[in-house]
C-alpha cells in the first residue's frame, strides 16, 4: 500500500489520513498503557481484538440509530471512520462501583450504584485526565451546553445499549469510558461517539465468577490480557481471522 500521511498517534492507536475527505483510517496498535502511561507493554494481539471488538460495538450502535464514526472494517488492524473534531473529555459511566470511584469514595468495588453515575474528565495527559464538572467544561469552553447534553443522552444510551449486550452473554458492564466528536451535515452540526469501546476502555466481569476480562488485568497484573479480550470477542460470536491467541484455534466467524 501506497505510505499514508500519519494525523495523529495516540497510546494504543495511529490515525492515518482515509481515502476521502471527512475520512480517517485508525490503525490499532498492541501498546498498553497504565497510569497515564507510566506502566506499558506490548501485548501480541491485542490490537486486532479491539479493532474486531469496537468494529462489532459502534456497528451495532449505528444500526440501532446511536451515531458513531464507525464505517467499516478495513483488516485486522484498520478501520475507516470519519473525521471528527474530538471534544476534549472522557466521559465515564459507572454502573457498579470500581477502580477510582471506590478509592475515592470507599465504596467497596462490586456494590451496585443505585442509578448510572456519569463523570467527565479532562483529556490532558500532562494532567494526567482530571476529573472536572460541567461547570469546568462551559466555563472554559471545552465544549457547549448543547456538546454536553448530546454527551450525556449518547453516554445513557450507549449504557443501556452496551449493559444488555454483554449481560446477554453473561458479562457485567461495570463502567466504560467514551469520547465524542462533532461532525457538519450541511449547515449542522452533530454530536456523534468516536474513539473505540473495546476491554481498554470498559470493565467487563463475569456475571457469575466475576473474572476480569478487561484492561484490569494488566493494570493489577491479573494474568494475561489477550485471553481475556479473546474471551469477550468469542462471547460476542467474533474472532479475528487469524490465530492471534495462542494455543486456542480460534474459529473463523464470519
Ligand atoms: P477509573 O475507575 O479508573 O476512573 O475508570 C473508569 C472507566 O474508564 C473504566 O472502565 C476504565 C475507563 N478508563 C479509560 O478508558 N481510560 C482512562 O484513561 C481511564 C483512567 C479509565
Amino acid at each position: 500500500m501506497a505510505r499514508r500521511r500519519m494525523v495523529y498517534e495516540g497510546k494504543a492507536k495511529i490515525l492515518y489520513e482515509g481515502p476521502e475527505p471527512g475520512t480517517l483510517i485508525q490503525y490499532f496498535k498492541d501498546d498498553a498503557t497504565a497510569f497515564n502511561a507510566q506502566k506499558r507493554q506490548v501485548i501480541d494481539g491485542k490490537g486486532v481484538l479491539n479493532n474486531r471488538i469496537s468494529e462489532h460495538i459502534m456497528s451495532a450502535l449505528n444500526g440501532i440509530g446511536v451515531p458513531t464514526h464507525f464505517i467499516r472494517r478495513i483488516n485486522m488492524r484498520e478501520q475507516l471512520i470519519r473525521a471528527v473534531e474530538i471534544i476534549p473529555i472522557e466521559i465515564v459511566v459507572r454502573n457498579v462501583a470500581a477502580g477510582s470511584l471506590s478509592k475515592r469514595l470507599g465504596i467497596p468495588e462490586g456494590d451496585t450504584l443505585p442509578r448510572p453515575i456519569i463523570e467527565f474528565y479532562y483529556k490532558d495527559d500532562k494532567l494526567g485526565d482530571p476529573m472536572v464538572t460541567e461547570e469546568h467544561i462551559l466555563a472554559f469552553n471545552w465544549a457547549s451546553q448543547q456538546d454536553v447534553d448530546d454527551m450525556i443522552s449518547l453516554a445513557l444510551r450507549v449504557n443501556d445499549f452496551l449493559s444488555g449486550l454483554f449481560m446477554g452473554v453473561g458479562i457485567r458492564l461495570v463502567d466504560f469510558k467514551i469520547e465524542c466528536g462533532r461532525i457538519w451535515e450541511g449547515d449542522y452540526q452533530r454530536v456523534i461517539v468516536a474513539d473505540e469501546i473495546s476491554p481498554d476502555s470498559c470493565r467487563l466481569w463475569d456475571a457469575k465468577t466475576g473474572r476480569k476480562f478487561d484492561k484490569d488485568v494488566f493494570r493489577r497484573d491479573l494474568g494475561n490480557l489477550t485471553e481475556a479480550y479473546a474471551e469477550v470477542a468469542q462471547r460476542l460470536g467474533i474472532m479475528p481471522e487469524s490465530g492471534v491467541v495462542a494455543g486456542k484455534g480460534p474459529k473463523l466467524v464470519h
